[in-house]
């Protein structure tokens, strides 16, 4: 099987995937999978999805392939096709990650060997956002019914268009806050309130005193094209200590990371933060989602 985007997934799937990630998180599960090969290609940086799936597969008893675009032969020249169909004969799972959208779903349709989305351009991110449902579930207890708030550039960031359909496929209320300009795409808002039968609410100024989950993510200024305008609403749309007075007594902070300067870094030492958990949650739910996708 392929993840290539979370609209791949049913709720039954992704339920028995966040439980298998919680019986590796508490010791119960550990696969084994003692000879075979993943190989990661980045042609895109990546710090989390890269390293959690390298740790993910060595704790499986795996080895990594670890594909360097800067000193590959994509320097010469080759192609993103070669690549893959080059690769695809010395492992037995691929974890593609590229600037282009649609990137992974042709990986996959090239490749006999199962493909998995490690983020596409600004399209999707299927494994973040099974580990932002996982941090969720075992943090609050449950997914559907909370209040949970996505903040940030939702134009750009592939993180919160997988994670706005993983939540309504929950039934979460969710809120969507963005400067003016850096909106989610409103015909992605149409399709998961159609498909879940939700009602999602938009708004631009950081409002979030009824959010049970307050998830951020940065600017993507690498996805503007101007990079004045990206700096403009980095100083504009930040989050402060302050912002949090009258907020829930159990809200949680959220981000996929990496974070920039969104964050005031007061707030990392609140126990309201839990970024760094949910990053660490990474590695159970890789070995998960590994495990899933190598029995499909
Ligand atoms: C994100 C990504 O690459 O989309 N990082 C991640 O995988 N945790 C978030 C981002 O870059 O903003």
């Amino acid at each position: 099987m392929d993840l290539i985007s979370i609209r791949d997934l049913n709720k039954e799937t992704v339920g028995e995937i966040l439980d298998l990630a919680n019986d590796v998180a508490d010791g119960k599960k550990k696969p084994d999978l003692k000879g075979k090969i993943i190989a990661t290609l980045f042609f895109e940086p990546s710090t989390r999805t890269k390293l959690s799936f390298q740790s993910a597969a060595m704790r499986t008893g795996m080895s990594d392939l670890d594909f360097l675009a800067d000193l590959s032969s994509l320097k010469k020249g080759e192609s993103f096709a070669d690549t893959i169909k080059t690769v695809e004969g010395y492992a037995d799972i691929l974890v593609v990650r590229h600037k282009k959208e649609g990137s992974a779903r042709l990986a996959a349709d090239m490749s006999e060997k199962p493909v998995v989305n490690g983020g596409d351009g600004g399209n999707q991110h299927p494994t973040q956002t099974l580990i932002d449902l996982f941090s969720i579930r075992r943090m609050k207890g449950k997914i559907g019914e909370l209040n949970v708030t996505l903040m940030g550039d939702l134009k750009h960031a592939r993180t919160m268009r997988s994670l706005l359909y993983g939540l309504s496929m929950f039934g979460a209320n969710v809120t969507l806050i963005s400067p003016k300009g850096l909106e989610m795409d409103p015909e992605y808002i149409k399709e998961v309130e159609e498909k879940f039968k939700v009602k999602v609410k938009t708004k631009n100024e950081p409002e979030f005193r009824d959010a049970d989950v307050l998830y951020v993510c940065r600017i993507q200024a690498e996805r503007f094209a101007d990079p004045y305008e990206a700096q403009s609403v980095m100083k504009k749309f930040r989050l402060m200590k302050s912002d949090l007075e009258g907020t829930k007594k159990e809200l949680i902070i959220l981000h996929p990371l990496p974070k920039i300067n969104e964050i005031d870094a007061e707030i990392d030492k609140m126990p309201q933060a839990k970024y760094f958990e949910q990053a660490h949650y990474g590695v159970p739910l890789r070995i998960a989602v590994i495990d899933y996708v190598l029995r499909k």
